[in-house]
């Protein structure tokens, strides 16, 4: 199979997307990132994509009358890059309609708790791990799916489980679950450029 041109959409430090990177430098993903688009001017992830030597391009939301319009510039970016697979590596704002439409079953997100636990409008980045502290759960964990019209909705690739701890501080679990995203994330645009995904209805299977 072909090597797969892959997009990735940050609003920050870029971890995971550094995960890819460093999945990709080591022949493990068959595929290419040919650009890094990011909502946040100063997102680090832009500085570790530039490193790599990789487009890193900033798209300013308030030049834009609406949301379809700033996610046509995006798309006209991913156009123009070929891309064939979107990963949404923390990127925190919502796709229009459209842009889902457009590249149904072909992107990718990373959400920082067992989905469906945690998750949908108003559940991102340090929040998911104050939640989950406040409710008491005893396991957490990461999730990939793939991305449909709803928040955090989308059929579910992989996951993998954490352990809440006694004495656990949102920092102490949010390390830990970054560490266990920098390990099903790759994993699963792994699957995907080597065409082993394969959904049915609300699963994803993943062949031999
Ligand atoms: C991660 O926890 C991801 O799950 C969430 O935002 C965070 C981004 O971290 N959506 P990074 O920018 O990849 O370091």
């Amino acid at each position: 199979m072909s090597s797969v041109n892959i997009g990735v959409l940050i609003s920050g430090g870029g971890s995971n997307l550094q995960a890819v990177i460093d999945d990709i430098n080591a022949g493990v993903i068959n595929g290419k990132i040919q650009v890094v688009i990011s909502n946040k001017k100063d997102a680090y992830g832009l500085v570790r994509a530039k490193n790599h030597g990789i487009d890193a391009i900033y798209v300013d939301k308030r030049k834009f009358e609406n949301n379809n319009d700033f996610n046509r510039e995006i798309i006209k970016i991913l156009e123009e890059k070929n891309v064939d697979l979107v990963i949404l590596a923390g990127y925190l704002k919502i796709l229009s309609e459209e842009f889902v439409k457009k590249y149904q079953s072909r992107i990718i997100n990373i959400h920082p708790s067992l989905i469906p636990s945690f998750c949908g409008m108003g559940y991102y980045g340090r929040k998911v791990h104050e939640k989950v502290l406040e409710y008491g759960v005893k396991i957490t964990g990461a999730t990939v799916h793939f991305v449909d019209e709803g928040a955090d909705t989308g059929s579910i690739i992989l996951q993998e489980a954490v352990i809440v701890d006694d004495n656990e501080t949102v920092d102490t679990l949010q390390k830990k679950v970054l560490e266990i995203e920098h390990k099903i994330l790759p994993k699963a645009v792994q699957l995907y450029c080597d065409d082993k995904l394969e959904i049915k209805g609300r699963k994803v299977h993943v062949r031999n």
